[in-house]
């Protein structure tokens, strides 16, 4: 049986897909480079400057890493001034209780997310302090699908890899936990990816889903 539950935040526990959307469309409006919703899912799970060649891919110019990163800056100013509006009425159904449900049963709880507005996010959800550990965007130098970001987690809850399960929407988020060594569970658009151990529907199921494994 699995000692710890890391989950992913966005897609997850919550969904920032449209709030990035409007910041990256910002930043393409700007630019004159075109950009919609399927290429936003492709930022899913991705670093703040890897999502930001994924924009640029559209572009009939280069831009100088100075440029570069002067538009992720300016991108992460938009999302910022969104994420004051979250509330901890934002969270998906049944998240608060299955972590609740987990800790009761000697499960730890963790946090593995490339974003490094993880702290701000969970500040702004509530739930800040209920994790046993927390791995983000500010402890990695590899995005996912490297394991890094899971390893981190594991290693700060003093556990081996092979303990811990992971939960992700994204297919990167699945490639990274099963590099990792760890068990992957698949939500949401995760669901259709071959590579998940376990697909859930509702976050809840991961209750019963830890007692079978
Ligand atoms: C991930 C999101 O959680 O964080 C990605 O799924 C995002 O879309 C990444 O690019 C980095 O986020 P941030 O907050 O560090 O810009
Ligand atoms: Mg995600």
């Amino acid at each position: 049986m699995s000692k710890a539950v890391i989950f992913d935040l966005d897609g997850v526990l919550i969904s920032t897909d449209k709030l990035h959307y409007k910041a990256w469309k910002a930043i393409a409006d700007q630019e004159g480079i075109y950009f919609d919703e399927e290429i936003n899912n492709r930022l899913r799970g991705v670093s703040r400057m890897a999502s930001l060649e994924i924009v640029l891919e559209r572009s009939d110019r280069e831009y100088s890493q100075e440029e570069k990163e002067k538009l992720a800056e300016a991108k992460n100013d938009i999302y910022k001034e969104s994420l004051k509006e979250l509330s901890p009425k934002d969270l998906f159904d049944h998240a608060v209780e299955t972590i609740a449900a987990l800790k009761e049963k000697g499960i730890k709880v963790a946090i593995g997310s490339s974003s490094k507005n993880t702290r701000t996010i969970l500040r702004q959800l509530g739930i800040e302090d209920v994790f046993d550990a927390i791995s983000d965007g500010n402890n990695i130098t590899h995005s996912k699908p490297h394991p890094e970001v899971f390893l981190k987690a594991s290693e700060f809850l003093g556990l081996e890899p092979e303990d811990c399960t992971v939960v992700d929407d994204a297919y990167a988020g699945i490639d990274a936990a099963k590099a990792a060594g760890m068990t992957a569970v698949g939500i949401g658009d995760a669901t259709n990816y071959e590579k998940c151990d376990h697909t859930i529907s509702d976050l809840y199921e991961l209750v019963d889903l830890m007692e079978e494994n």
